[in-house]
């Protein structure tokens, strides 16, 4: 195993209950699939373009494939595929990917979160959780994100854990079918004093346990 994997991480107080991460598992598949296919409208225009229609991509019979990529690439140490629950329930994901050891050790975040559940610091309080495991346990130095210009709420979530704007990334990433600009974000270790999930508390967007 690699560090920090596997791992539950949290729990984060909000007013909308506990948060915590949990790695993904087979059994996922159902709800997994209901998820997808009721947030299509959400998720179609921020996501990369796959293969075949949303509906079709999301049955319950597409997870066990894509449970058994995103679990090899955890054992490799490359990954780290996390739902997102909310007292218990699974709201969402949040993955680390293309984790970088060596002089660089960076990876990237990424994240969606349930449309019934969205507006309740539900992101913020996930990416901080992801944020101090990868600075700590994981061993990570820097974390980027990737994100349109007009994907507001993402900004807004990312800026909230302290991600800085480094540039814009033109024609960067095939989504919704076309190549689409993305600003870059990031984020170093000496620059979160405290920790991020201290930060949310800090900045009363989570509540103190
Ligand atoms: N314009 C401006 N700000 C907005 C808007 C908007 N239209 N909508 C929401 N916000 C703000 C909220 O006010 C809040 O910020 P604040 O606390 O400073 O007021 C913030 O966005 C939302 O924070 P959370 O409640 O923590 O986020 P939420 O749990 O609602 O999830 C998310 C946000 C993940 C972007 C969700 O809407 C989603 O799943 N969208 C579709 C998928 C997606 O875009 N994923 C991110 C791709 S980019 C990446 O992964 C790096």
């Amino acid at each position: 195993n690699h560090p920090g994997w596997p791992a539950t991480l949290g729990p984060v107080r909000l007013e909308a209950g506990l948060l915590t991460l949990r790695p993904v598992k087979l059994r996922d598949g159902a709800t997994w699939s209901r998820l997808r296919i009721r947030n299509q409208n959400q998720l179609l225009p921020w996501e990369p373009t796959g293969v075949g229609q949303w509906e079709r991509r999301h049955q319950p019979s597409a997870w066990a494939p894509l449970h058994s990529l995103l679990k090899k690439e955890a054992k490799h140490g490359t990954m780290l595929p996390f739902v997102i629950e909310l007292d218990g329930r699974y709201v969402g994901q949040l993955t680390v990917g293309n984790i970088q050891r060596g002089a660089v050790r960076s990876a990237w975040i990424g994240y969606w979160v349930d449309r019934d559940h969205t507006g309740r610091g539900i992101a913020q309080a996930a990416v901080a959780l992801g944020v101090d495991h990868c600075f700590g346990p994981v061993g990570l130095h820097r974390l980027d994100a990737t994100v349109q210009p007009d994907n507001l709420a993402s900004r807004a979530v990312l800026k909230a854990v302290g991600f800085r704007e480094e540039g814009l990334l033109k024609r960067y990433m095939d989504v919704n079918s076309r190549w689409r600009d993305h600003l870059l974000l990031a984020l170093t270790v000496e620059e979160l004093a405290g920790g991020a999930v201290d930060g949310l508390i800090r900045s009363g967007r989570a509540l103190a346990l």
